[in-house]
């Protein structure tokens, strides 16, 4: 069992924000089950730390300094998770692999979106390789993070189609709105211990 007991969310973000807005619209309609105990970003500029003040929740600023390495990251990382009593992270829109130490601290606690339906398109600019690749039907992935980009297991996954006429910015729109549908209700059924791991498998359980 994915442990259900974590109650504790931070979301790292170092962009725009809209998963983690539509994560705290679900904390505020009372469906989440876990409380956004901090949000931490990468970017002291993000305009995702505009939008936790907005709500009063705790944020953190953790900048990468590449003298100083993953290692250190990754410490500074639990640092301000730790002072928070960070019990499980979301990742939304945050542009660094996480070190092994951070993982190593959160087993089967981290999730991700990605605009893609895993395992196509990892990385950057999903929605731009699926246009490329022609695809008719793309879509987001939640999925547990392990030490690779975009590897981890699969949570739960929603399908968009792909129009003739569109163009990446388009794609890419319509996606959103699903991950703003898909990423609350994975973390709510993480929240209530509906997730049991096997493996590279991930089962959501009866209610
Ligand atoms: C989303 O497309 C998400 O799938 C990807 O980064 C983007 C973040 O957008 N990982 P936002 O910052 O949540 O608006």
């Amino acid at each position: 069992m994915i442990d259900g007991e974590s109650h504790r969310l931070a979301v790292l973000a170092s962009g725009r924000g809209s998963n983690l807005e539509a994560i705290m619209a679900a904390e505020e309609a009372g469906w989440l089950g876990l409380e956004i105990a901090l949000v931490l970003s990468d970017q002291p500029e993000a305009r995702a730390l505009d939008l936790a003040r907005g709500r009063n929740v705790p944020v953190a600023v953790v900048e990468y300094c590449r003298e100083a390495g993953r290692e250190a990251f990754g410490d500074a990382l639990l640092g301000a998770c730790r002072d928070h009593r960070v019990t499980s992270v979301a990742l939304a829109g945050f542009m660094r692999i996480l070190p092994e130490n951070f993982l190593d601290e959160y087993p089967d606690r981290v999730f991700n979106i990605h605009p893609s339906l895993l395992p196509a398109f990892p990385g950057l600019r999903a929605q731009a390789q699926a246009l490329e690749y022609g695809v008719k039907v793309s879509g987001c992935t939640v999925h547990l993070v392990d030490a690779g980009v975009d590897t981890g297991p699969v949570v739960m996954q929603a399908s968009v189609p792909v129009y003739p006429g569109d163009d990446e910015a388009a794609l890419a729109a319509r996606i959103l709105r699903s991950e703003h549908r898909l990423y609350p209700r994975a973390l709510a059924l993480f929240a209530r211990g509906r997730l049991r791991r096997d493996g590279r498998r991930v089962r959501v359980l009866d209610a």
